[in-house]
């Protein structure tokens, strides 16, 4: 609904349940960075919300740029939210926002934007990333530089699944806690895997996926975790599928490790799951 002197649409942004779990994240009051903005549904929601103080949307193309600058307009948040064309933390000036949320890039993306600006970064206390794989590799760069992961969970959008995992410079699991999480993970898991009589797995194999999945969400055995499991079982089954139509021997090898995942995940659907 459009209000009738300003043109304003007062109806609620509807978010997906993506950036949803992504908003329920933030703290309230934050300053907020939204980096990679696109269409800037997750600031103007914030502040319809009444969640955030202020926020500044960041993409790098003209045409989301546009899009977001026409959705804070639409809404009337102007004064709340600014957008800026720009390449990652570059446009953001030390002490502007509190709080990153950086959604729908690949992990690696993600570690180079953050790592792009150390003097913004002083003043930010809160991450929320939803990266888009190398989500391992994610949780152990940024708990190797002292942040802590306070939350991490699965959201389902249109038959995907997708982690979302939350820092904190102040509170949360420490790369201490996280490391022996994923220790307790794997002996719970290898000892459970030994007495039912199953092959030994490689224990370094076991480590891999863990960190991958997401020790806090494998130990409150999200639902979806079950959907990610058959996904990631499903795809690696067809790559193996492929791999057998050659006789290269670094092929057979490569295929031999992706059979080892494939029956650590098994394993770890029935561990959680029946
Ligand atoms: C897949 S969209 C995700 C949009 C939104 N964050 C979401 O999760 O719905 C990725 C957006 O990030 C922008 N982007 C990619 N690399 C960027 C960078 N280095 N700096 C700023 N924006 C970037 C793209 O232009 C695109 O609009």
């Amino acid at each position: 609904m459009n209000d009738m002197i300003t043109g304003v649409i007062t109806d609620s942004i509807k978010l997906g349940a993506r950036l949803h779990t992504i908003a329920s994240l933030v703290p309230p009051g934050a300053s907020l960075g939204d980096i990679g903005t696109d269409h800037a549904y997750l600031p103007v929601y914030l502040a319809q919300k009444g969640i955030i103080s202020k926020a500044i949307g960041v993409d790098i193309h003209k045409g989301p740029y546009e899009s977001a600058r026409q959705t804070v307009s639409n809404f009337g948040f102007s004064d709340k939210i600014d957008i800026c064309l720009g390449n990652g933390l570059a446009p953001l000036a030390k002490g502007e926002v509190d709080t990153l949320t950086i959604a729908g890039m690949g992990g690696a993306t993600i570690l180079d934007i953050l790592g792009s600006n150390p003097a913004v970064m002083e003043e930010v206390s809160t991450l929320i990333l939803q990266p888009q794989g190398a989500e391992a590799r994610v949780r152990k760069e940024l708990l190797s530089q002292g942040w802590q992961i306070r939350n991490e969970c699965l959201a389902e959008e249109d038959g995907r699944v997708y982690t979302v995992i939350s820092f904190s410079k102040f509170e949360g699991m420490s790369e201490k806690d996280i490391v022996e999480r994923v220790e307790e993970l794997t002996t719970n898991f290898r000892e459970r895997t030994l007495n039912t009589g199953n092959t030994e797995i490689n224990i370094n194999n076991l480590r891999k996926i863990i960190w991958q999945l997401g020790p806090l969400i494998l130990r409150k055995k999200e639902k979806l975790l079950e959907n990610i499991l058959n996904d990631v079982v499903a795809k690696q089954q067809k790559v193996i599928k492929e791999m057998s139509k050659t006789d290269r021997e670094d092929v057979k090898i490569r295929a031999d490790g992706l059979k080892q995942e494939i029956i650590i995940m098994e394993g770890i659907r029935k561990w959680l799951f029946q």
